[in-house]
């Protein structure tokens, strides 16, 4: 059997293929289909004249995602998807389906194909998703075994928070309490100071009792454990850790990101070009606009991109409004009318997702200008921060109230721990949270009665500060906000096969 990907190597010859058919139309004694079989997409001709009249009948029969087996020529066909056409000689129904097929090609409501998610993943850019997020898996252990990092599974049951105690799902372990594991960050210390340097590279779980479109459930991360790292080593591991899978990634997956449509040229620039790094301090001084990036001020970006998009929305008022006075005409001929229709329905589209953007400014300035010094950056923060640069941005030397008990404190100012966040820029926001962890036992000691955390399940992570202890730095990767961001998937629950998140279970 060949797969549709590898059907370069056989122009011009005769093979055997396997698949579902997505699509199909007829025109004067041939039958046009587009094949599918996980590997990517194939139209396939079955000319009454060539294939017989049995072939001929049984592909009229077929119907949306039924199973077929087929033999045919392959042909060069640059118009085609995937650059090739299949002239059918032989046609097998494998199954066909009688009931109709739930997603068709009208536009479908979100509930609704989240609720028949093992059906649409089946999708064009469902299937484009998956196979990104596929190849970026691959490049994050290519990366990091390539380095020699030791690949390690941390536990999922555990008996203690790693970050913060208000997300923990917990469960029982043989009638003990017990919690999912939030991080494996921990066993991933206890790790490198037996291998040197680390990944962890498994499932992790928040309660978020709330609907974002960042946050999920249960979620993949990614944890490289460093020892002998500073927060600085660390930011330049983050850095060409990030370029080495973009580049990747953007090499293997050009098919599919051509399909979802991802604009290529940022992510370019995130390969070559050095990612900015700003203090937290500094953080904040842009988003009250005091201080200017490349000589504009948020404030005054904001202010421009508002005037900007008034000025398209009241462009495209117009040419809808000159559209529809075009078909108001009755002697307008059919085809014309129709034309006419589709291009109002994407002006319609583009309007309204135009005035939705425009909707947030006011509130993206409100929380720019009204940010107050020591609080976490909120979601409309980070998007009015990465608006000031088109590469993703690295925020070090936090205020320790937000952060987690683990990070180590400055030297310079115990108010602030040598913590990083990269928020990746087009509005996607956190996608790495690393830093340099807390090294003096009695420093670490006081952080975690602070935070109000029970000593006696952190003794063993404190044996580690006991017995050779030396300054180590780490982060974590969420592999879905990563997948979002580098397909342009404005919500996390498309990035993930099976979605866990508030108010989803199923399927
Ligand atoms: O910033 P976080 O909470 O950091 C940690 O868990 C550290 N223990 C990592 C480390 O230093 N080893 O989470 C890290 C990343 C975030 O930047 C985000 O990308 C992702 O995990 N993440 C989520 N992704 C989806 N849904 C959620 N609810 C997430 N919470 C965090
Ligand atoms: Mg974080």
């Amino acid at each position: 059997m060949i797969y549709i990907s590898e059907l370069k190597e056989y122009e011009g010859k005769e093979i055997d293929l396997k698949g579902w058919v997505i699509n199909s139309r007829s025109s004067k004694g041939i039958e046009f289909l587009v094949l599918r079989d996980g590997t990517g997409f194939l139209q396939c001709v079955v000319d009454e004249q060539t294939a017989g009249q049995e072939a001929y009948e049984t592909a009229c029969k077929l119907t949306q995602e039924s199973s077929v087996e087929m033999s045919g020529k392959v042909v060069k066909d640059d118009r085609q998807i995937g650059g090739y056409e299949l002239q059918v000689t032989k046609l097998k129904i494998l199954h066909l389906n009688n009931d109709n097929y739930p997603i068709s090609n009208k536009s479908h409501g979100v509930e609704f194909l989240m609720n028949n998610r093992h059906l649409w993943l089946r999708s064009k850019r469902q299937w484009a998703i998956m196979r990104v997020r596929n190849n970026i898996i691959y490049a994050i252990h290519n990366f990091f075994q390539k380095q020699g990092f030791v690949q390690m599974d941390a536990p999922i049951f555990t008996g203690n928070a790693v970050e913060g105690t208000t997300t923990l799902f917990a469960t029982e372990f043989y009638d003990r309490p017990a919690y999912l594991t939030q991080s494996g960050q921990l066993y991933g210390e206890a790790m490198a100071m037996a291998m040197g340097r680390i990944y962890t590279f498994g499932p992790t779980f928040r309660a978020e009792k709330s609907k974002t479109r960042r946050h999920l459930s249960e979620f993949w991360m990614i944890e490289p454990e460093m020892a002998f790292f500073d927060n600085e080593m660390n930011m330049d591991l983050i850095e060409n850790f990030i370029k080495s899978v973009v580049d990747e990634v953007m090499q293997k997956s050009k098919y599919e990101l051509e399909i979802l449509e991802r604009n290529t040229e940022i992510l370019k620039t995130v390969v070559s070009d050095r990612f900015p790094r700003i203090t937290y301090d500094e953080a904040v001084d842009i988003l009250h606009g005091k201080k200017p990036v490349n000589g504009i001020t948020s404030i005054e970006l904001l202010e421009k991109d508002k005037m900007e998009l008034e000025e398209k929305i009241n462009q495209i008022k117009i040419e809808i409004e000159e559209r529809e006075n075009l078909i108001a005409d009755t002697n307008l001929k059919q085809s014309k009318r129709n034309f006419i229709i589709n291009k109002l329905d994407v002006l319609k589209n583009d309007l309204k997702d135009l005035e939705e953007k425009l909707s947030h400014i006011p509130e993206y300035l409100k929380s720019a200008k009204e940010f107050r010094y020591g609080d976490d950056f909120g979601g409309a923060d980070e998007t009015v921060l990465t608006r000031m640069f088109s590469l993703p941005i690295m925020v070090f030397n936090w205020p320790k109230e937000v952060k987690a008990f683990y990070m180590k404190r400055d030297e310079k100012n115990d108010n602030l721990v040598k913590g990083v966040d990269v928020l990746a820029p087009e509005g996607f926001g956190e996608i790495v949270g690393g830093s340099q962890r807390e090294t003096d036992l009695d420093v670490l000691i006081q952080r975690i009665k602070e935070h109000n955390l029970p000593m006696e399940v952190f003794s063993w992570y404190l044996d580690l500060r006991k017995f050779g202890s030396v300054p180590h730095s780490g982060f974590g990767l969420g592999l879905e906000r990563f997948v979002s961001w580098i397909t342009n998937t404005k919500h996390i629950r498309e990035t993930i096969p099976f979605p866990r998140m508030y108010g989803r279970l199923n399927p």
